[in-house]
């Protein structure tokens, strides 16, 4: 036992003191150990086993004990799992104020633990200190609902071919399981480094969510689910941006107007993060961006997460205004420009058909009669002109429509072969990326910290006397 005093400085210090209680302890068990051993004619024996229990935090509970013929044997219960002695007979072993026995006088002990902690949790043991020991147990199961740690952060970005990890750290009792899902019913795609689709599903169960070879419609809102069966059940957004540079489309390269009239020229911008966007008259070393005012009203809209539509409106076209458009965006990844060439509509001596009318009424109690003075005849031919004139408008609407459509389509169903080529032909201009590395990785989980024990006397004392 040379190091017994060692050991005992041990529990004093997990325990918080009272070295002499395990002092005590064992010499009562040991003592009755000795006058046990004397007695065999009828062994001690549990009436019933001890319950299963599985309670939420902050419950009391107790167990029971019952047993016969315990002659002089003692009745100790011990935290197994933790080989920890809570109490023999009636002493109290642990520091633990929550926990307390009792005995009845006859053969009933009974453990209680009040406001139970998941530390709690864990097989306990009636034991009676017979050679070899007599024992039963029950377990305890202290659940919790599920969370979600918040140091996993809610963010990841990498550029488009990178990857992104993303980890949800759930804890609960039962242990949670975590899933994940996007947002809008939208389904997760597993890639290749290539950016080749691996797998898509719907869910997909796991802490860490590994995503690579990212493409842009990768880019959103990722939910992690996690749920133990305990409500409620606890989920957290991730947003996931995948890098790349600004690729635009012009709704129409040439654009028809006449003279006095207003245009709206559109361009479409694909880019993340998001571009900052210009309109110049002309090539766009020529001349300064346009700026908003009466003449010029320049707006933008977003239309997805990284797709935004760009529109400039040019009132009261004159001469002058005709020409070549370039709309510009640029983000840290690269630049990019479109051009739409404003056209002026052909005109044939375009002349405004007003409709003279003229009434005049006779003052005789005749039937009002209303003369109108017709128009000249060449209004008839005229007519095609501007059936034409607005025919060809409609044309322009409609290409400006499926550009737009076309535009939607690509921006739900992804990228695909002839937007990449798409993409190709307008990612001139590529700046080498000044943003974040390749690989992001959004991670930085401090190791779990283990709950602290209920811890009162190291199990030397159960093993040595028991
Ligand atoms: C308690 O659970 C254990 C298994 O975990 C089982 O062997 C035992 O029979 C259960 N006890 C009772 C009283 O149901
Ligand atoms: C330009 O002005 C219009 C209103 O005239 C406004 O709706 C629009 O947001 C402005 N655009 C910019 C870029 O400031
Ligand atoms: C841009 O122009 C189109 C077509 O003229 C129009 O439908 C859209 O509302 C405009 N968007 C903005 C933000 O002005
Ligand atoms: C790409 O788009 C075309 C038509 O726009 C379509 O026929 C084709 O199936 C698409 N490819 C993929 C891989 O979605």
């Amino acid at each position: 036992m040379a190091d017994s005093s060692r050991r005992t400085r041990a529990v004093s210090l997990e325990t918080g003191g009272l070295p002499l209680v395990s002092t005590f302890a064992l010499l009562t068990i040991v003592a009755g150990q000795l006058q046990g051993s004397g007695y065999s004619e009828q062994e001690p024996e549990f009436l019933s086993p001890l319950e299963n229990l599985t309670v939420a935090q902050g419950r009391d509970i107790h167990f029971t004990c019952t047993v016969n013929h315990l002659s002089s044997y003692k009745v100790a219960w011990i935290k197994s799992d933790t080989k920890t002695i809570l109490a023999i007979h009636t002493h109290m072993v642990t520091l633990n104020p929550r926990l307390s026995v009792t005995h009845n006088g006859h053969n009933t002990w009974k453990l209680y633990i009040s406001n139970v902690e998941p530390k709690d949790s864990g097989t306990y043991m009636c034991q009676i200190n017979t050679d070899p020991m007599m024992s039963q147990m029950g377990h305890l199961s202290v659940v919790i609902p599920p969370d979600i740690a918040d140091d996993d952060g809610s963010a990841a970005s990498a550029p488009e071919g990178g990857s992104v990890a993303l980890r949800c750290t759930a804890t609960g009792v039962p242990d949670p399981t975590v899933s994940w899902k996007r947002n809008e019913g939208r389904n997760i795609v597993f890639r290749d480094e290539d950016g080749k689709e691996n797998k898509v599903v719907y869910s997909y169960v796991g802490s860490t969510l590994v995503l690579k070879g990212l493409r842009r419609e990768d880019m959103g809102t990722y939910l992690c689910i996690a749920a133990n069966g305990i409500p409620p059940t606890k989920s957290r957004r991730y947003e996931v941006t995948v890098l790349f540079p600004p690729v635009i489309r012009v709704a129409s390269p040439v654009v028809l107007r006449a003279t006095d009239m207003q245009v709206t020229l559109q361009c479409y911008v694909e880019a993340s993060p998001r571009a900052l966007t210009t309109w110049q008259k002309g090539k766009s070393q020529s001349g300064g961006k346009l700026l908003n005012s009466s003449k010029y009203i320049i707006s933008e809209e977003v239309v997805s997460e990284y797709g935004i539509r760009m529109n400039l409106t040019i009132t009261r076209l004159k001469k002058m205004d005709f020409g070549e458009y370039t709309c510009a965006a640029i983000n840290g990844y690269g630049k990019v420009e479109g051009t739409i060439n404003l056209k002026e509509t052909p005109q044939k001596t375009t002349t405004t058909t007003t409709t003279t009318t003229t009434t005049t009424t006779t003052t005789t109690p005749r039937p009002t009669t209303t003369t109108t003075t017709r128009p000249p005849k060449k209004h008839l031919k005229k007519q095609p002109d501007r059936t034409n004139h607005n025919a060809l408008d409609a044309d322009l609407r409609q290409a400006e429509l499926n550009n737009a459509l076309n535009f939607y389509n690509i921006n739900t169903y992804g990228a695909n072969n002839s937007h990449n080529e798409y993409a190709q032909r307008t990612e001139r201009q590529k700046v080498r990326p000044s943003g974040p590395p390749r690989h992001f990785v959004v991670y930085n989980r401090s190791p779990f910290s283990t709950p602290p024990l209920i811890i009162f006397i190291t199990y030397w004392a159960v093993h040595v006397v028991i």
